[in-house]
Parts: C-alpha cells; sequence; structure tokens
C-alpha cells in the first residue's frame, strides 16, 4: 500500500493501491470491459465512450437480463466478449444479434470473472448492482487491472481482501462514486496530513421527514431522487441514508480512514460533492453538477480531463449551499453501517445482504419502506446465533485463500436474504398487512 504522503499527525491517507502505471496513464485507445453495461452506470460510461470513440476500444459488455440493452450495445461497439446471468438468457441474447458477428458469451457469476479477467483489456469498470458485483472485482484486483469501481458493495463486503490483493498485483482502484472521486481529485497531490474525511450526502427525497411520516411513503416517492437519475437499489438506498452508510465503509477501505475519522454532511443542494479537512483547519472541496459523467471520464480518461458532457455549473444561479447534520434518529441506517464497520467484514456481510434484500421486499410491495432499516437491523441482531454458515472468514489473512473466503461471503449473503425473508413473511403474516409473495433471490444466482 502506497503512502500518499507522510503523516506528521493526525491521519495517514493512503490510496488503496498505487496510482495506475505510466503506461497505462498513457494507453489510448484504453482496453475497456464494463460489468454491468446496460445499468444506470453503464449506459452514462457507454456515452463517454462514444463522445471520445477514438480513446477506447470496448472489449466485453454485461447485463444480467436486459438482453434488448445489451444487444443494442453490441450491435454499437461489436465487443468480441458479452457476459449474462444464465444460459436462457445467453440463448435469447444470440437470436438478436447480427449473424456477421459472433462474440463469446460468458455466463453466471463465474462469466462474469472470467470476462473481468481477460488479458484483452487493461480497464475493467465494475457497475453491476450489490453483492453480485463482487466476483467481478476481485478478479480484476487478481489479474492486476486499473478498476474503475462503481461497485461500493465489493469493498463493503471485501474491502479487507480487495486492498490486500491490490497490493499485491498492483491493480489500482479509481472510484466512480461521486463522493469518493471528490475525495481522490480533492487529497492527490497535497502534501498535507488530512484531518477528516467529509462525504456529502443529498439526503434522498425525505430530507427533513420524521419517522411516523416515513410510514406512509410510497415506492414512487422513494424512487424519486430530488437530484440524481440512479437505479432503483441505490436509489432506495439513497432514500433510507444506508447508500451514505455504505460509502463510509467504502471510504475507509479506499483511504485508509478510521471510522471516526469520515464524518457524513447532509448538503441538499449536491454541489459540494465532499471535502478534506487538512491537519491546519482547511477544507478542500470538490464542485460539480450532480452528474455521474463527470467522475466517470475522470476515472475512465485519467489523466486526461476531457469533455463529459455535463453541464457547467454556474454557482450564481445555485444561490445559498447548506450542510446540516444527518438526522440518525430518522435514518438510523447510517448508525447501522458505523457499527458494522467496527464490527468486522462478516458484519458488514450480513447488514449488506440484508438491506439488499428488504430493497427487494420494498420494491415488490412485500414490506414497507420504514421496515427496511427494522430489517437489517434485525439480521444484524440475530447473527451469528441465528444465521449460520460452514465456512468461515479468511478475508483478513495475509494472504487469504480467495475462493475460500469468497464461498464465505456468498453463504452468509445467501443466510442473511433467508433471515429477512422469513421475517419479512413472519410479520405479513402476524399483520396481514402486507403480503410476502416473491421468491428469495441470492445475489449469486446464475452460476
Ligand atoms: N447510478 C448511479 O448514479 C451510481 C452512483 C454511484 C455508485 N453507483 C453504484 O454503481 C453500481 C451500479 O448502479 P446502477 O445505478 O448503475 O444500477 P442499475 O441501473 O440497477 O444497473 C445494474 C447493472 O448490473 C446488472 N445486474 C443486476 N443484477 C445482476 C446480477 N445478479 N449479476 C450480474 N449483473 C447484474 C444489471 O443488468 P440488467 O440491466 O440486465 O438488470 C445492470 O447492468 C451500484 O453498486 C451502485 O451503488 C451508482
Amino acid at each position: 500500500m502506497d503512502e500518499l504522503w507522510p503523516a506528521v499527525e493526525g491521519t495517514t491517507i493512503s490510496y488503496i493501491s498505487r496510482p495506475p502505471s505510466e503506461i497505462w496513464q498513457r494507453e489510448f485507445p484504453r482496453s475497456l470491459v464494463i460489468l454491468g453495461s446496460t445499468g444506470s452506470i453503464g449506459r452514462n460510461a457507454l456515452r463517454i465512450v462514444t463522445a471520445n470513440r477514438e480513446a477506447f476500444q470496448i472489449v466485453g459488455l454485461s447485463c444480467a437480463r436486459n438482453i434488448t440493452s445489451l444487444a443494442a450495445q453490441a450491435r454499437q461497439f461489436r465487443p468480441p466478449f458479452l457476459a449474462v446471468l444464465d444460459d436462457e438468457v445467453a440463448g435469447g441474447l444470440k437470436k438478436l444479434l447480427p449473424k456477421n458477428y459472433s462474440p463469446t458469451v460468458f455466463i453466471g457469476s463465474k462469466g462474469y470473472a472470467q470476462m473481468a479477467s481477460l488479458p484483452q483489456a487493461t480497464t475493467v469498470l465494475a457497475a453491476q448492482v450489490g453483492a453480485a458485483g463482487l466476483r467481478g472485482t476481485v478478479s480484476a484486483a487478481l489479474a492486476g487491472k486499473v478498476i474503475c469501481l462503481a461497485n461500493k458493495e465489493s469493498l463493503v463486503l471485501a474491502g479487507h481482501a480487495v486492498r490486500e490483493i491490490c497490493a499485491r498485483t498492483d491493480a489500482t482502484v479509481l472510484p466512480v462514486d461521486s463522493e469518493h472521486n471528490a475525495l481522490f481529485q480533492c487529497v492527490a497531490g497535497h502534501g498535507q496530513t488530512i484531518r477528516s474525511l467529509i462525504l456529502t450526502a443529498s439526503g434522498g427525497p425525505f430530507f427533513g421527514k420524521n419517522v411516523d411520516s416515513l410510514r406512509r411513503v410510497t415506492k414512487a416517492q422513494a424512487l424519486n431522487h430530488p437530484n440524481w437519475r440512479m437505479g432503483a437499489k441505490i436509489s432506495i438506498d439513497s432514500a433510507t441514508m444506508m447508500n451514505k452508510g455504505l460509502e463510509i465503509i467504502e471510504a475507509s477501505h479506499l483511504y485508509g480512514v478510521p471510522a471516526h475519522n469520515l464524518r457524513v454532511l447532509v448538503h441538499p443542494q449536491s454541489v459540494v460533492h465532499s471535502l478534506a479537512e487538512l491537519a491546519d483547519g482547511s477544507l478542500l472541496a470538490l464542485m460539480g453538477t450532480a452528474d455521474m459523467r463527470l467522475p466517470l471520464a475522470h476515472c475512465l480518461l485519467w489523466p486526461r480531463c476531457a469533455q463529459a458532457g455535463a453541464n457547467r455549473i454556474d454557482l450564481t444561479s445555485v444561490g445559498a449551499l447548506s450542510f446540516h447534520e444527518p438526522d440518525s434518529a430518522t435514518f438510523p441506517c447510517l448508525d447501522l453501517a458505523r457499527r458494522a464497520l467496527e464490527s468486522g467484514t462478516d458484519i458488514c456481510t450480513v447488514m449488506n445482504a440484508a438491506n439488499e434484500a428488504a430493497v427487494e421486499l420494498f420494491l415488490n410491495d412485500a414490506c414497507s419502506f420504514a421496515d427496511i432499516p427494522l430489517l437489517t437491523a434485525k439480521a444484524m441482531e440475530n447473527y451469528p446465533k441465528n444465521i449460520r454458515t460452514n465456512t468461515t472468514d479468511t478475508s483478513a489473512d495475509p494472504a487469504p485463500a480467495t475462493e475460500a473466503w469468497l464461498r464465505h461471503i456468498e453463504e452468509l449473503d445467501r443466510a442473511s436474504r433467508v433471515f429477512v425473508y422469513s421475517l419479512a413473511k413472519s410479520q405479513s403474516d402476524q399483520t396481514g398487512r402486507n403480503i410476502v409473495r416473491i421468491k428469495p433471490q441470492t445475489a449469486h444466482s446464475g452460476e
């Protein structure tokens, strides 16, 4: 792990891995695999590729099931490799591709991992949603790639191990998440000691509401983020503020900062994307429009600073900027994440899986919005007593046996989801309020 600068006092910040090699910095066109190309991040990345066509060669694209969108992308960029969730989806995809184009199609989580380690690509954009993105990120790290990381859940589940692997293989993580990308830009090159890192949060659609009013919110209201257009899962996470909780854990791994030096401030305008506080008390901040093309272009084209297609910001029309302490009584997910970070990797996995399961239930009208933090907290309380696996966590070992700890994380993820589905079902049976009618899923289907 490279130290960015020596600590005189305060917290030393180190990148998760060293900045990408000189060779990569000069590599244009850049050979790129996009895991999750049909999602919100993936589509934005392809807009950047389209606007900078000479700078990229697309090696691989993937989706879970959205083959209509993947086939359209494949027809446009003609990558030699594609990946989808299972054989049936692959069969459907092949029917949508032109006769004179026969890419290799990888299948399932092992297939995504294969695509992330292809020797034909130097750069992997990890943009799958949730725990399902873990194997792709780990595989890219093991293969020494430059990883443009949107999938924050990878670091929540396996931050220690990903850091260890990056240090061993020279893989680099460039953060796509707008807050972490802002921190990356604020701290790089400043020969200063950092006192703290401040993550800004929009507060989501329910900023200023109280616990009572959250019991009645609808799915449409929860998905309607005031500033950002994103996929469904991260939109709900933003509304519960679990997204900021996951980002605290992500930042602690990216920058080696303990939880107590990571602060969250609610900033409803989403103009300041995060701040670094230096030892002398001064603050460095990155400002910009709320457009994911900015951090994406920064990572994909780094160290070039090219047009990303985002609007320029006019500070006179922005008006006042405000900053508030988060309301952790109304939004308990923030504290759950801090507790998980302090308690170790297993509990981070339980929290992440329980939250993903609860969000899935909410999106399927099978629990209320206010149930999401309650179900997540219950799962954390019930670990290890009622959430068990036959495996043990080895991810923090100096040289972890990758397959063993990946299996452990997947087992724990599955057990935590099952716990949440059965708890929600027993609650709905008792109250008759909600009907749990979705089939339990795990993040790792499709093998
Ligand atoms: N959206 C944002 O502005 C934003 C900002 C910061 C960070 N992030 C992070 O970026 C990641 C992606 O977010 P998003 O908003 O782009 O999500 P999204 O719109 O839901 O897209 C998710 C992508 O992952 C694929 N996928 C879904 N389930 C999968 C599975 N089980 N296995 C493999 N692939 C699967 C989807 O394929 P299908 O299309 O076939 O479903 C799609 O390509 C998340 O970790 C999120 O936290 C997003």
